[in-house]
């Protein structure tokens, strides 16, 4: 059976001021799947997850998330943002960062259900962080830190989970951390995430986007080594083949 799609993307174009950013971006992602994104530095991925998340609106075309706009699935969305944009000095405890996470199903008055805590003790369980759940934020390494963004992100159930570099400046056990709580989520969740580890990713997603300005859908056996070195080309096709452009 076919699976619904979970994201749609069709001919979108994105400019901060007169630069663009993104041109004619074009591709879909079915519910259940993980999908890796990479590309160079300033190549726009974090712009395209604000842009998928709602956050940014495009200059030109259009987003469908499960068939409806970005802002009406944003209770839904699960974000963990590239960490060199947070204040991790931020007086909160790991508990209460998680506890964020449950905000969009609080009551008019931003009031928590009793089950809120249940459901973060069971995010932080998830991610092997429950003993640190009354330590203040800013005292966790890097990958714990990581870990506690994705508890928060996950702590709601959310359709999808979007994770902006979640395995940047963290050793590889963490990694493989990190990386073993995404499998054991995929599937249930659909799941892109943005890392420039394309060797570790390419074993464990469905597909790929590789997004610089443009952005080309890719399956993992098209990943060529060269793109680990910055060095982005086409797919090498067989003589004579039509190249699909990059
Ligand atoms: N709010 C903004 N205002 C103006 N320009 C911006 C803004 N955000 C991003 N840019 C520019 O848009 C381009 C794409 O930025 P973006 O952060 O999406 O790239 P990225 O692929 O996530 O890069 P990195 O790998 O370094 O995280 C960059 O040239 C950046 O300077
Ligand atoms: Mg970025």
């Amino acid at each position: 059976m076919n699976k619904p799609l979970a994201i749609e993307v069709n001919h979108l174009y994105h400019s901060y001021d007169k630069t663009e950013v993104l041109q004619d971006v074009s591709f879909s992602v079915k519910k259940g799947e993980f999908v890796g994104i990479f590309g160079p530095n300033g190549g726009g991925k974090t712009t395209l997850l604000r842009l998928l998340m709602g956050f940014t609106r495009p200059s030109k075309g259009e987003i469908h998330l499960f068939n409806k706009h970005p802002k009406d699935l944003r209770p839904h969305l699960g974000y963990v943002p590239q960490i060199n944009r947070l204040d991790k000095q931020f007086p909160i405890t790991v508990l209460e960062l998680v506890l964020m996470g449950c905000l969009a199903s609080s009551d008019r008055l931003g009031r928590l259900s009793a089950k809120s805590k249940d459901k973060a003790l069971l995010a932080l369980e998830k991610v092997n962080l429950l003993d640190k759940q009354n330590h203040p934020f800013g005292t966790l390494s890097g990958g714990q830190a990581q870990r506690a963004l994705i508890a928060r992100a996950i702590v709601d159930t959310p359709q999808i989970l979007f994770l902006d570099e979640p395995t940047a400046s963290v050793d590889p056990a963490a990694e493989e951390a990190i990386l073993d709580i995404l499998h054991q989520l995929k599937g249930s969740i659909t799941i892109l995430m943005v890392t420039h580890d394309l060797q570790t990713i390419v074993r464990k997603v469905e597909k790929l986007l590789c997004v610089h300005r443009h952005v080309h859908t890719l399956l993992p056996n098209e990943v060529c080594e060269h793109f680990g070195l910055g060095l982005y080309h086409s797919p090498i096709l067989p003589l004579g083949k039509k190249k699909g452009g990059m």
